[in-house]
Protein backbone atom coordinates (compact mmCIF):
# COMPACT_ATOMS: atom_id res chain seq x y z
CA UNK A 1 0.00 0.00 0.00
CA UNK A 2 1.07 3.45 -0.82
CA UNK A 3 2.22 6.19 1.53
CA UNK A 4 -0.12 8.96 2.95
CA UNK A 5 0.54 11.88 0.83
CA UNK A 6 1.40 14.84 2.71
CA UNK A 7 -1.65 17.01 1.56
CA UNK A 8 -3.57 13.92 3.65
CA UNK A 9 -1.39 14.45 6.73
CA UNK A 10 -2.35 17.85 6.79
CA UNK A 11 -5.63 17.77 6.56
CA UNK A 12 -6.06 14.67 9.34
CA UNK A 13 -3.61 17.28 11.56
CA UNK A 14 -6.05 19.92 10.89
CA UNK A 15 -7.38 21.24 14.70
CA UNK A 16 -10.13 21.57 15.35
CA UNK A 17 -11.72 20.89 11.89
CA UNK A 18 -10.90 21.49 8.71
CA UNK A 19 -13.79 22.40 5.97
CA UNK A 20 -14.98 21.63 2.98
CA UNK A 21 -17.90 24.47 1.66
CA UNK A 22 -18.65 25.84 -1.38
CA UNK A 23 -21.55 26.19 -3.65
CA UNK A 24 -23.54 22.69 -4.34
CA UNK A 25 -23.23 23.62 -8.32
CA UNK A 26 -21.01 24.95 -10.38
CA UNK A 27 -23.09 28.36 -11.38
CA UNK A 28 -20.62 30.39 -13.07
CA UNK A 29 -17.28 31.37 -12.77
CA UNK A 30 -17.99 34.26 -11.16
CA UNK A 31 -20.15 32.56 -8.82
CA UNK A 32 -17.78 29.96 -7.66
CA UNK A 33 -14.80 33.04 -7.34
CA UNK A 34 -17.20 35.08 -5.25
CA UNK A 35 -17.75 32.26 -3.30
CA UNK A 36 -14.72 30.78 -2.99
CA UNK A 37 -13.30 34.75 -2.15
CA UNK A 38 -16.18 35.51 0.95
CA UNK A 39 -15.82 32.36 2.31
CA UNK A 40 -12.08 32.42 2.64
CA UNK A 41 -12.33 35.35 3.75
CA UNK A 42 -13.85 33.85 7.28
CA UNK A 43 -11.94 31.16 7.07
CA UNK A 44 -8.89 31.81 5.68
CA UNK A 45 -5.80 34.18 6.91
CA UNK A 46 -7.19 37.59 7.61
CA UNK A 47 -6.43 39.07 11.41
CA UNK A 48 -10.53 38.68 12.14
CA UNK A 49 -10.37 35.55 9.81
CA UNK A 50 -11.04 31.68 12.37
CA UNK A 51 -8.12 30.20 10.83
CA UNK A 52 -9.63 27.15 9.50
CA UNK A 53 -8.28 24.86 6.46
CA UNK A 54 -10.57 25.31 3.73
CA UNK A 55 -11.09 22.96 0.95
CA UNK A 56 -13.47 24.60 -2.27
CA UNK A 57 -16.27 22.46 -3.03
CA UNK A 58 -18.61 22.62 -6.42
CA UNK A 59 -20.13 20.42 -8.67
CA UNK A 60 -20.02 19.86 -12.40
CA UNK A 61 -22.50 17.60 -12.97
CA UNK A 62 -25.60 16.76 -11.15
CA UNK A 63 -26.88 14.17 -13.41
CA UNK A 64 -29.44 11.38 -11.57
CA UNK A 65 -32.12 13.93 -9.59
CA UNK A 66 -35.27 12.35 -9.78
CA UNK A 67 -36.31 15.74 -12.15
CA UNK A 68 -34.81 15.36 -15.15
CA UNK A 69 -34.77 18.72 -16.29
CA UNK A 70 -33.65 19.57 -12.40
CA UNK A 71 -30.10 22.06 -13.69
CA UNK A 72 -27.27 20.07 -14.12
CA UNK A 73 -24.28 22.44 -14.03
CA UNK A 74 -21.37 22.84 -16.60
CA UNK A 75 -20.28 19.39 -17.31
CA UNK A 76 -17.08 18.17 -16.99
CA UNK A 77 -14.66 20.41 -18.92
CA UNK A 78 -15.95 23.70 -18.25
CA UNK A 79 -16.52 22.92 -14.25
CA UNK A 80 -12.53 21.92 -14.35
CA UNK A 81 -11.41 25.17 -16.10
CA UNK A 82 -13.72 26.90 -13.30
CA UNK A 83 -12.41 25.10 -10.74
CA UNK A 84 -8.83 25.40 -11.49
CA UNK A 85 -9.60 29.42 -11.78
CA UNK A 86 -10.24 29.00 -8.30
CA UNK A 87 -7.64 27.07 -7.08
CA UNK A 88 -5.26 29.08 -8.71
CA UNK A 89 -6.66 32.78 -7.91
CA UNK A 90 -7.07 32.09 -4.33
CA UNK A 91 -4.63 29.12 -3.36
CA UNK A 92 -7.44 26.75 -1.93
CA UNK A 93 -7.45 23.07 -2.61
CA UNK A 94 -10.86 21.58 -4.69
CA UNK A 95 -12.98 19.03 -3.82
CA UNK A 96 -15.06 17.65 -6.80
CA UNK A 97 -16.94 14.23 -6.92
CA UNK A 98 -17.18 12.13 -9.80
CA UNK A 99 -18.89 9.70 -11.47
CA UNK A 100 -17.79 7.74 -13.96
CA UNK A 101 -14.29 5.56 -14.16
CA UNK A 102 -12.99 7.14 -16.86
CA UNK A 103 -13.31 10.79 -15.02
CA UNK A 104 -11.32 10.41 -12.11
CA UNK A 105 -7.55 10.54 -13.59
CA UNK A 106 -9.35 14.36 -15.51
CA UNK A 107 -10.31 15.42 -12.71
CA UNK A 108 -7.56 14.44 -10.40
CA UNK A 109 -5.42 16.85 -12.29
CA UNK A 110 -7.26 19.46 -10.80
CA UNK A 111 -8.52 18.22 -7.55
CA UNK A 112 -7.34 17.68 -4.25
CA UNK A 113 -9.97 15.59 -3.15
CA UNK A 114 -11.86 13.27 -5.23
CA UNK A 115 -15.36 12.57 -4.00
CA UNK A 116 -17.51 9.47 -4.44
CA UNK A 117 -21.23 9.85 -4.25
CA UNK A 118 -23.28 8.28 -1.80
CA UNK A 119 -24.75 6.27 -4.43
CA UNK A 120 -21.53 4.98 -5.79
CA UNK A 121 -20.09 3.85 -2.46
CA UNK A 122 -19.52 0.29 -2.91
CA UNK A 123 -18.84 1.15 -7.15
CA UNK A 124 -15.41 -1.47 -7.05
CA UNK A 125 -14.33 -0.12 -10.40
CA UNK A 126 -14.69 3.84 -9.31
CA UNK A 127 -13.40 3.28 -6.38
CA UNK A 128 -10.49 1.58 -7.68
CA UNK A 129 -9.79 4.06 -10.99
CA UNK A 130 -10.25 6.73 -8.10
CA UNK A 131 -7.62 5.48 -5.58
CA UNK A 132 -5.46 4.85 -8.01
CA UNK A 133 -5.01 8.54 -8.83
CA UNK A 134 -2.92 8.74 -5.81
CA UNK A 135 -5.65 11.87 -4.61
CA UNK A 136 -7.50 12.32 -1.03
CA UNK A 137 -10.88 10.29 -1.69
CA UNK A 138 -13.79 11.00 0.08
CA UNK A 139 -16.34 8.20 0.45
CA UNK A 140 -19.65 9.25 1.35
CA UNK A 141 -21.94 6.89 3.17
CA UNK A 142 -24.66 5.42 0.77
CA UNK A 143 -27.82 6.70 1.97
CA UNK A 144 -28.64 2.94 2.15
CA UNK A 145 -25.42 1.63 3.80
CA UNK A 146 -24.71 0.48 7.53
CA UNK A 147 -21.46 2.23 8.64
CA UNK A 148 -19.41 -0.97 8.75
CA UNK A 149 -19.84 -1.39 4.89
CA UNK A 150 -17.26 2.03 4.34
CA UNK A 151 -14.71 -0.53 5.61
CA UNK A 152 -14.82 -2.55 3.15
CA UNK A 153 -15.34 0.38 0.51
CA UNK A 154 -11.93 1.97 1.89
CA UNK A 155 -10.18 -1.87 1.68
CA UNK A 156 -10.78 -1.10 -2.18
CA UNK A 157 -9.01 1.94 -1.78
CA UNK A 158 -6.43 0.42 -0.16
CA UNK A 159 -6.19 -2.50 -2.07
CA UNK A 160 -5.41 0.17 -5.24
CA UNK A 161 -2.26 1.27 -3.20
CA UNK A 162 -4.37 4.62 -1.80
CA UNK A 163 -4.37 5.04 1.69
CA UNK A 164 -5.46 8.96 1.85
CA UNK A 165 -9.49 8.09 2.29
CA UNK A 166 -12.09 10.21 4.07
CA UNK A 167 -15.38 8.35 5.12
CA UNK A 168 -18.51 11.27 4.72
CA UNK A 169 -21.59 10.52 7.09
CA UNK A 170 -24.68 12.25 5.02
CA UNK A 171 -27.87 10.54 6.15
CA UNK A 172 -29.59 7.46 6.02
CA UNK A 173 -32.53 6.65 4.55
CA UNK A 174 -35.69 7.10 6.99
CA UNK A 175 -39.04 5.53 5.00
CA UNK A 176 -40.03 7.35 1.89
CA UNK A 177 -38.41 11.02 0.97
CA UNK A 178 -36.70 11.70 4.72
CA UNK A 179 -33.49 10.73 6.43
CA UNK A 180 -32.64 10.58 9.66
CA UNK A 181 -28.71 11.13 10.99
CA UNK A 182 -27.54 8.69 13.42
CA UNK A 183 -24.91 9.62 15.53
CA UNK A 184 -23.41 6.42 16.40
CA UNK A 185 -22.15 6.14 12.95
CA UNK A 186 -20.02 8.95 13.43
CA UNK A 187 -18.24 6.82 15.81
CA UNK A 188 -18.80 3.42 14.04
CA UNK A 189 -17.42 4.47 11.05
CA UNK A 190 -14.14 4.82 12.81
CA UNK A 191 -13.71 1.10 12.15
CA UNK A 192 -12.96 1.89 8.62
CA UNK A 193 -9.45 3.18 9.93
CA UNK A 194 -9.45 6.79 8.30
CA UNK A 195 -10.48 10.17 9.18
CA UNK A 196 -14.11 10.77 9.57
CA UNK A 197 -16.20 13.72 7.74
CA UNK A 198 -19.82 14.90 7.98
CA UNK A 199 -21.58 16.70 5.49
CA UNK A 200 -24.05 18.81 7.90
CA UNK A 201 -26.01 19.72 5.03
CA UNK A 202 -27.12 17.00 2.34
CA UNK A 203 -27.57 15.33 5.83
CA UNK A 204 -30.81 17.46 6.35
CA UNK A 205 -32.15 16.90 2.78
CA UNK A 206 -36.03 15.15 2.09
CA UNK A 207 -35.03 14.02 -1.43
CA UNK A 208 -37.93 14.75 -4.09
CA UNK A 209 -40.28 15.65 -0.81
CA UNK A 210 -40.95 19.49 -1.89
CA UNK A 211 -43.63 19.95 -4.20
CA UNK A 212 -43.48 23.10 -6.22
CA UNK A 213 -46.19 25.71 -6.65
CA UNK A 214 -47.90 24.34 -10.10
CA UNK A 215 -47.13 20.58 -9.46
CA UNK A 216 -44.08 18.86 -9.64
CA UNK A 217 -41.10 17.98 -6.80
CA UNK A 218 -37.81 18.91 -5.94
CA UNK A 219 -35.32 18.12 -3.11
CA UNK A 220 -36.77 19.83 0.09
CA UNK A 221 -34.19 19.89 3.62
CA UNK A 222 -34.64 21.26 6.91
CA UNK A 223 -31.38 23.87 6.96
CA UNK A 224 -32.86 25.21 10.15
CA UNK A 225 -31.49 22.01 11.70
CA UNK A 226 -27.93 21.82 9.88
CA UNK A 227 -26.38 23.68 13.08
CA UNK A 228 -27.98 20.67 15.07
CA UNK A 229 -25.90 18.15 13.00
CA UNK A 230 -22.79 19.87 12.88
CA UNK A 231 -22.84 20.63 16.73
CA UNK A 232 -23.16 16.68 17.30
CA UNK A 233 -20.77 16.23 14.19
CA UNK A 234 -17.80 18.18 15.90
CA UNK A 235 -18.66 17.05 19.64
CA UNK A 236 -18.27 13.44 18.75
CA UNK A 237 -14.87 14.37 16.99
CA UNK A 238 -15.45 14.15 13.14
CA UNK A 239 -12.28 15.90 11.74
CA UNK A 240 -13.69 17.24 8.76
CA UNK A 241 -17.27 19.37 8.24
CA UNK A 242 -18.98 19.36 4.37
CA UNK A 243 -21.34 22.07 4.42
CA UNK A 244 -23.37 23.93 1.10
CA UNK A 245 -22.94 27.45 1.46
CA UNK A 246 -24.98 29.66 -0.90
CA UNK A 247 -24.82 33.84 -1.13
CA UNK A 248 -28.20 33.23 -2.09
CA UNK A 249 -29.81 29.52 -1.69
CA UNK A 250 -33.20 30.54 -2.38
CA UNK A 251 -32.25 31.14 -6.18
CA UNK A 252 -29.65 28.28 -5.97
CA UNK A 253 -30.57 26.14 -9.23
CA UNK A 254 -30.22 22.73 -6.86
CA UNK A 255 -30.34 22.01 -3.68
CA UNK A 256 -31.69 25.55 -1.98
CA UNK A 257 -33.03 24.35 0.64
CA UNK A 258 -29.79 22.55 2.30
CA UNK A 259 -27.64 25.30 1.69
CA UNK A 260 -26.55 27.31 4.60
CA UNK A 261 -25.85 31.14 3.92
CA UNK A 262 -22.87 32.58 3.71
CA UNK A 263 -24.11 35.39 5.77
CA UNK A 264 -24.80 32.95 8.70
CA UNK A 265 -20.91 30.94 7.95
CA UNK A 266 -18.96 33.00 10.51
CA UNK A 267 -21.78 32.68 13.37
CA UNK A 268 -21.86 28.83 12.84
CA UNK A 269 -18.13 28.06 12.35
CA UNK A 270 -17.15 30.33 15.86
CA UNK A 271 -19.39 27.88 17.66
CA UNK A 272 -18.43 24.43 16.30
CA UNK A 273 -14.47 25.43 16.76
CA UNK A 274 -15.77 26.57 20.62
CA UNK A 275 -17.84 22.66 20.25
CA UNK A 276 -14.87 20.93 18.71
CA UNK A 277 -12.43 22.57 21.18
CA UNK A 278 -14.87 21.86 24.55
CA UNK A 279 -15.04 17.76 23.74
CA UNK A 280 -12.96 15.21 23.72
CA UNK A 281 -14.72 13.26 20.86
CA UNK A 282 -12.49 11.61 18.89
CA UNK A 283 -10.96 9.48 22.02
CA UNK A 284 -12.83 6.38 22.90
CA UNK A 285 -14.19 5.68 26.62
CA UNK A 286 -12.46 2.74 27.80
CA UNK A 287 -15.27 2.62 30.81
CA UNK A 288 -14.06 0.83 34.23
CA UNK A 289 -16.89 -1.49 34.78
CA UNK A 290 -15.07 -2.59 38.94
CA UNK A 291 -17.08 -2.03 41.53
CA UNK A 292 -17.90 1.37 43.63
CA UNK A 293 -16.37 0.49 47.11
CA UNK A 294 -18.82 2.17 49.86
CA UNK A 295 -16.06 5.13 50.58
CA UNK A 296 -16.81 6.53 46.65
CA UNK A 297 -17.26 10.31 47.18
CA UNK A 298 -18.57 11.69 43.92
CA UNK A 299 -17.31 15.14 44.60
CA UNK A 300 -13.73 14.11 44.49
CA UNK A 301 -14.41 13.14 41.14
CA UNK A 302 -15.23 16.07 39.96
C1 LIG B 1 -25.72 8.63 -13.13
O1 LIG B 1 -25.82 7.22 -12.85
C2 LIG B 1 -25.18 6.38 -13.79
C3 LIG B 1 -25.45 4.94 -13.38
O2 LIG B 1 -24.91 4.65 -12.14
C4 LIG B 1 -23.71 6.68 -13.85
O3 LIG B 1 -23.09 5.89 -14.82
C5 LIG B 1 -23.53 8.16 -14.15
O4 LIG B 1 -22.16 8.49 -14.13
C6 LIG B 1 -24.26 9.00 -13.14
N1 LIG B 1 -24.03 10.40 -13.44
C7 LIG B 1 -23.87 11.31 -12.49
C8 LIG B 1 -23.50 12.68 -12.96
O5 LIG B 1 -24.01 11.07 -11.31
C1 LIG C 1 -16.27 -6.14 4.89
O1 LIG C 1 -15.13 -5.92 5.66
C2 LIG C 1 -15.11 -6.67 6.88
C3 LIG C 1 -13.92 -6.22 7.67
O2 LIG C 1 -12.75 -6.34 6.93
C4 LIG C 1 -15.05 -8.16 6.53
O3 LIG C 1 -15.07 -8.93 7.72
C5 LIG C 1 -16.27 -8.49 5.69
O4 LIG C 1 -16.18 -9.83 5.28
C6 LIG C 1 -16.34 -7.58 4.48
N1 LIG C 1 -17.59 -7.85 3.82
C7 LIG C 1 -17.65 -8.32 2.62
C8 LIG C 1 -19.03 -8.60 2.12
O5 LIG C 1 -16.66 -8.50 1.93
C1 LIG D 1 -38.95 19.60 -12.63
O1 LIG D 1 -38.29 20.82 -12.37
C2 LIG D 1 -38.81 21.89 -13.12
C3 LIG D 1 -37.89 23.09 -12.89
O2 LIG D 1 -37.69 23.30 -11.52
C4 LIG D 1 -40.25 22.12 -12.69
O3 LIG D 1 -40.79 23.20 -13.41
C5 LIG D 1 -41.06 20.87 -12.95
O4 LIG D 1 -42.36 21.04 -12.45
C6 LIG D 1 -40.42 19.67 -12.28
N1 LIG D 1 -41.08 18.48 -12.73
C7 LIG D 1 -41.41 17.48 -11.91
C8 LIG D 1 -42.12 16.32 -12.53
O5 LIG D 1 -41.16 17.48 -10.74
Amino acid sequence: MGEESAFFKELKGSAPFFLMAGPNVIQSEEHCLKMCRQIKAVTGTRDDSLGIKLVFKSSFDKANRTNASSFRGPGMEEGLRVLKKVKDTFDVPIITDIHESWQAEKVAEVADILQIPAFLCRQTDLLTAAAKTGKVIQIKKGQFCAASVMRNSTDKCRAAGNPNVLCCERGTMFGYSDLVVDPRNFVLMRDAGVPITADVTHALQQPAGRALEGGGVASGGLRELIPAVARTAVAVGCQGIFMEVHDDPTSSPVDGPTQWPLRHLRRLLVELIAIAKATRGNEEWDIDLSPIGNDFDPQAEV
